[in-house]
């Protein structure tokens, strides 16, 4: 055994990880589960949230930034809350596996934001995404597409009552996501709640972690960041190695 797979062997989840290769995580859960939140969190403990994007080791991005551009007719569906936001089709699947893929590879990606009001991708709101040693990646339905899912070395399921989304999500699309009560209802019934059943729920199962009560749950988030520190010493210690390998080896005996 080499001491690089030695060093590897620790975690079976880091098998195959080359240092400079990021832990991706996932993160799904349904609408307003508290997945942001929950990330949040994790980038907090860590520490991350204040540090300059270049150094950051911990980077979040959502799967919302890659919703597809809708074409007229499309849009108009939407402003009547006839489009269906919760279809796995409703995203450019190619692109974010194309994105995951090149944030593995250590390639800097550009991702925009995404404006509820209009339904639209903000072309002019860009955060680059810089070599990082954890992404987050979070979503309704980033554990769907079996290609996407495999990517993925932890996957987390924000597990929240769907009363409490629904409570939360009226409020949250009223004030913030500029629609009216109606819109917001019609759309649940129609489209998310079928859709969470159908898409989302399904997935649960592939969770290696099921996070019940979302942000609220500090011990289910204080195993995941201790977990992430020490993905992030091993990498580490894996890049001392690189650079000190006789004293890595000794180590190592
Ligand atoms: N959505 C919408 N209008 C759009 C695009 C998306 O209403 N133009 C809705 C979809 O119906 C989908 C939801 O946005 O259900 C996805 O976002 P959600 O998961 O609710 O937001 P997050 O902030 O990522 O979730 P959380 O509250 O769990 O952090």
């Amino acid at each position: 055994v080499t001491p690089r797979k030695m060093s590897f062997g620790i975690n079976g989840k880091l098998n195959g990880l080359e240092s400079k290769t990021p832990f991706l995580i996932g993160v799904s859960g349904g609408t307003a589960s508290g997945k942001s939140t929950v990330c949040k969190r994790i980038m907090e403990k860590l520490g991350q949230v204040d540090m300059d994007h270049m150094q950051r080791q911990v980077v979040c991005i959502s799967q919302d930034s890659f919703y597809r551009d809708l074409s007229p007719a499309e849009k108009l569906k939407a402003e009547k809350g006839q489009y269906n936001f919760d279809h796995p089709d409703a995203f450019d699947n190619d692109l974010i596996l194309q994105t995951l893929q090149d944030i593995l590879a250590g390639v800097k990606c550009e991702i925009p934001a995404y404006d509820y009001r209009t339904n639209s991708l903000m072309k002019d709101q860009i955060t680059t995404i810089y070599p990082a040693d954890v992404v987050l990646f979070e979503g309704i339905l980033v554990f769907y597409f079996p290609k996407i899912r495999d990517l993925f070395h932890m996957k987390l399921f924000v597990d929240t009552d769907s009363d409490t989304r629904l409570a939360r999500r009226v409020p949250r699309d009223i004030k913030e996501r500029g629609r009216d009560l109606d819109y917001v209802l019609n759309q649940y019934m129609n489209f998310v709640k079928p859709a969470f059943e159908e898409f989302c729920l399904p997935t649960k199962k592939f969770a290696d972690v099921i996070i019940p009560r979302g942000a609220d749950n500090t011990v289910a988030i204080d195993l995941i960041v201790h977990h992430i520190w020490d993905i992030l010493r091993l990498k580490k210690a894996e890049n001392s190695s690189r650079q000190h390998p006789y004293i890595y080896q000794h180590r190592l005996a």
